[in-house]
């Protein structure tokens, strides 16, 4: 996605007091039915250029192989273009203090400093069907008394959150949108126990999609 140079010097400005780095645009055909929103990219993402590409990425392929996706179909984004990072210092044997800088969830900060992207992505592909994977988007589109474990599979027809103009609040959109929350792809990573429903969730969702298309 190219954003308007104006948009990222915003976001650019606004976020530089928090501990990100880097910068990495959604993907995918302008004209995709459906988007994904994620959270933020990682590490992996930072240098291969491709959302999706490192552990989270795996299980997202996986799924999307299984209902017979392909990436080609789907726009890919996130709430945050940067990397959440944290320091971590630890001492080694010999005394030095050795840092790290592993990826973090992205704050609600950093989601609302960034929102004005996210807005132009989901303004300039009008996707059918938006599918927030995993809370932080979920929270971000449509408030934070959404949850994912509650309305993951289900379809949901609803205003959504934008930020205002003056950029001091969210707001909702006067149009509605199709919103399908389903589970963040790293959370199988930490709970095999959710596959099974992870799965049914795709497969709801890509039925979604084809009626969709058909539409068009
Ligand atoms: N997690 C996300 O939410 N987005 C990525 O691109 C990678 C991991």
């Amino acid at each position: 996605m190219e954003y308007p140079q104006d948009l990222l010097n915003e976001v650019s400005e606004k976020t530089k007091s928090f501990q990100l780095e880097g910068f990495l645009g959604g993907k995918g055909p302008l004209d995709a039915v459906a988007m994904l929103v994620g959270e933020a990219p990682g590490q992996t993402e930072l240098i291969s250029r491709i959302p999706f590409s490192g552990q989270a990425g795996k299980e997202l392929d996986m799924e999307l192989k299984q209902v017979n996706l392909s990436r080609s179909d789907i726009y890919i984004t996130s709430s945050v273009r940067s990397r959440p990072f944290k320091i971590k210092s630890k001492v080694d044997k010999t005394g030095k203090t050795i840092n790290s800088y592993p990826n973090r969830t992205p704050t609600k900060a950093e989601v609302k400093a960034s929102a004005p992207l996210l807005d132009y992505e989901i303004q300039t592909i009008q996707p059918k069907i938006i599918a927030p994977m995993g809370n932080i988007a979920l929270q971000r589109l449509l408030g934070n008394a959404y949850t994912i474990s509650t309305y993951h599979g289900q379809l949901l027809e609803s205003p959504i959150y934008k930020i205002s103009d003056d950029r001091s609040r969210y707001e909702k959109t006067e149009e509605s949108y199709l919103i399908f929350p389903i589970y963040h792809p790293a959370a199988v990573l930490y709970k095999r126990s959710l596959k099974e429903t992870v799965s049914t969730d795709w497969q709801t969702l890509v039925k979604l999609i084809r009626e969709h298309t058909d539409k068009e």
